[in-house]
């Protein structure tokens, strides 16, 4: 049983304060957990609680969350049995007792919810993965790895936020990271002798001023060759635009570009650059609240391009399920502190499933040394994850815990591949 829990605030990557959590069982066992923050989110998210004096850190403090898992939480999950995560996850669910969250805080809920998995795998002398998934828990994801960061997470003109390398023709994830880290670091070589920045972005990509989307894949295409691998077959681009970023009054403002496209321009702009490059996914492509637009893009393209509903499903089952009826995305980011519990982030990720939407596990572009997710990928055997470039410890963290997992497994490792 749950025998004590303690929450503190840290900082997450980009400096700013966020949630973590130990839970402690009656036998001793420990688990730690700390929480990740976006900085493009979607409007329906659940609701980190922030505490807006503008005195400390800016107004981003999380004492209020803290003392929310000190007091509240602390009294209402002290007891409980940490196996029954459904049980523990309904009570803090319960006790906050608002659509989003916002009272205790989903950064002071989710904590609690991932320590508490963790010291229950403890208490079962059992890695995470294994305790969540079970024995079948064999399969590593394809690493969606953002080698050049745009948007909201750079200071450069990019209007789109992601230009991912996904090494599909690896034979094994350790060397889809090595293949990732080669076409990284050709890449900065490309970008130094082209007179480019090669300093990075909040999720350690390069963020040098390319102009627009095309000049982004350009590169990226050429450090795939330049390493040796082909473009499409051994390693695929992805994209994320995050297009809510940018979505105003029914149309897409390019401000980066100093150009606007309708709905059907920005559509037909899409489809353009995956028939030019050998684009395999696209998250975001259309705005969160662009429902006749994901409409006709998925339509459209659906048949030939995974289309990853990120800001548009917030990892909420209900969401999901109005994707699927709605004839929408094909697939789902899934990020445990949109919804706020691991018991509703695995309900989303069984509702993906069920109407054969792919999933992809995926961190926030402010994160810890926490690598919850990586476990989880394999937990899910989700067969992707997005978690970063091949840079930055709070990225390479994730990647570095896949590699533990695949030499844990040995010869019953599997690498999803293509058939992710
Ligand atoms: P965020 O960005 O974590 O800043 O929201 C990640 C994403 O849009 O996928
Ligand atoms: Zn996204």
């Amino acid at each position: 049983a749950i025998s004590r829990v303690t929450g503190r605030q840290i900082l997450d990557s980009r400096g700013n304060p966020t949630v973590e959590v130990d839970v402690e069982l009656t036998d001793g066992s420990i688990g730690r957990a700390a929480v990740p923050s976006g900085a493009s989110t979607g409007a329906n998210e659940a609701v980190e609680l922030r505490d807006g004096d503008p005195r400390r850190f800016h107004g981003k403090g999380v004492s209020r969350a803290v003392a929310a898992v000190n007091g509240e939480i602390a009294a209402a999950v002290t007891g409980l049995d940490a196996e029954d995560q459904t049980l523990v996850d309904t009570t803090m669910v319960e006790l906050d007792a608002t659509k989003d969250k916002g009272r205790l805080g989903a950064n002071a809920i989710l904590g609690v919810s991932l320590a508490v998995v963790k010291a229950a795998a403890s208490a079962h002398r059992l890695p995470l993965y294994r305790y969540v998934g079970g024995v079948g828990a064999q399969l590593l994801p394809v690493p969606m790895m953002n080698i050049v960061n745009g948007g909201a997470h750079a200071d450069n003109p990019l209007d789109f936020q992601e230009f991912m390398i996904a090494p599909v023709g690896a034979g094994s994830f350790s060397e889809a990271v090595r293949m990732g880290s080669e076409v990284f670091h050709t890449l900065r070589r490309q970008l130094a002798a082209a007179g480019h920045s090669t300093n990075v972005g909040d999720e350690g990509g390069f963020a040098p001023t390319f102009g627009d989307a095309d000049e982004a894949l350009r590169f990226v295409v050429r450090a795939i060759e330049e390493s040796g691998y082909r473009p499409g077959a051994d390693i695929t681009v992805c994209l994320d635009p995050a297009s809510s970023e940018f979505f105003r009054d029914g149309a897409y403002v390019y401000a980066g570009e100093g150009r606007t496209r309708s709905v059907d321009e920005h559509i037909a702009y899409l489809l353009e650059l995956a028939g030019r490059y050998p684009i395999s996914s696209i998250e975001d492509p259309m705005a969160e609240d662009d429902f006749t637009g994901w409409r006709a893009l998925t339509a459209q393209a659906g048949d030939r391009l995974q289309l990853v509903g990120d800001d548009v499903f917030c990892t909420d089952a209900d969401r999901l399920q109005a994707g699927i009826d709605g004839g929408y995305a094909n697939a789902i980011l899934v990020k445990v502190n949109q919804i706020g519990t691991l018991t509703e982030t695995l309900r989303t990720v069984d509702t993906a499933r069920r109407a054969g939407y792919r999933v992809v596990l995926s961190h926030r572009s402010g994160e810890t040394e926490d690598t919850t997710i990586a476990d989880l990928a394999v937990a899910t055997g989700c067969g992707q994850i997005k978690t970063g470039s091949l840079s930055r410890s709070d990225r390479t963290a994730k990647y570095n815990q896949l590699i533990r997992i695949e030499e844990e497994l040995g010869a019953s490792a599997r690498y999803a591949g293509t058939s992710s």
